[in-house]
């Protein structure tokens, strides 16, 4: 499995606070079985432009890369972003150097805000005019927004839909996201982890509880669309 999801590269945004975090962060992953992380810093437009983004992932990357060998068996690793929606990103320049890796695969975090149906517009755009595969990021996040433009964009085949571990975890919204994993609607799951305590990596004890209640595939889909887009973005 992979995590497709996280914020453990250092010192970029309100996840890992050094590498020596990260180097913890990263032996649970290895811990918990899981073959590869996609680290995903929070890319918010109002902050930074692309290139200015970029050049602080890549310092951040290489910080934490030249301490890998610290650990004994670490998984393996990818850059992305987790890219905030904002008005006019589906025509916006550079927008393709936010995908994961050399794959055209992007992770978009919708607002919370209420939904207006531009919103969804503007995500379908991505796919239709630059021809990304657009990732939704922890879907479960946006549960009370207007359930027309929720399934609009959970519908569409061309979006993977992203969950958090902790939507299985926690106990007030289980039962939801077993009901949403048997209708198949789940294609990707992250461990949205950001520290070692409150939003520390989490997939096993997520893909635990999928293995229990999983009559489907929908664990073999989940492992197979991350392998996919990994595979892709190496
Ligand atoms: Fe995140």
């Amino acid at each position: 499995m992979f995590d497709v999801h996280c914020h453990i590269l250092p010192g970029i945004d309100d996840g890992s606070k050094d590498v020596q975090m990260s180097l913890e962060m990263l032996r649970r992953e290895s811990e918990q079985g899981i073959e590869g992380v996609i680290f995903t810093p929070h890319f918010y437009a109002a902050q930074n432009d692309p290139q200015t983004f970029l050049e602080r992932r890549d310092k951040a990357l290489h910080e934490l890369e030249s301490h890998l060998g610290e650990l004994d068996n670490p998984p393996r690793h990818l850059v992305g972003a987790e890219v905030h929606y904002f008005r006019g990103m589906s025509r916006a320049e550079d927008l393709e150097k936010l995908c994961i890796g050399r794959s055209d695969y992007i992770l978009i975090e919708m607002p919370f805000r209420d939904w207006q149906p531009v919103f969804i517009d503007e995500i379908e755009e991505i796919s239709t005019v630059l021809g990304l595969h657009v990732i939704i990021a922890h879907i479960e996040r946006y549960m009370d927004q207007d359930k027309k433009l929720v399934r609009r964009l959970v519908d569409n085949p061309n979006h993977l839909i992203q969950c958090n571990a902790e939507f299985f975890i926690e106990k007030k919204t289980a039962s939801k996201a077993v009901k949403f994993l048997k209708k198949g609607k789940i294609d990707l799951l992250g461990s949205d982890s950001h520290n070692l305590d409150e939003r520390r990596p989490n997939l096993s004890e997520a893909l635990s509880i999928i293995e229990k209640v999983d009559k489907k595939g929908a664990l073999d889909h989940i492992e197979r669309m991350s392998r996919t887009v990994f595979e892709q973005a190496l």
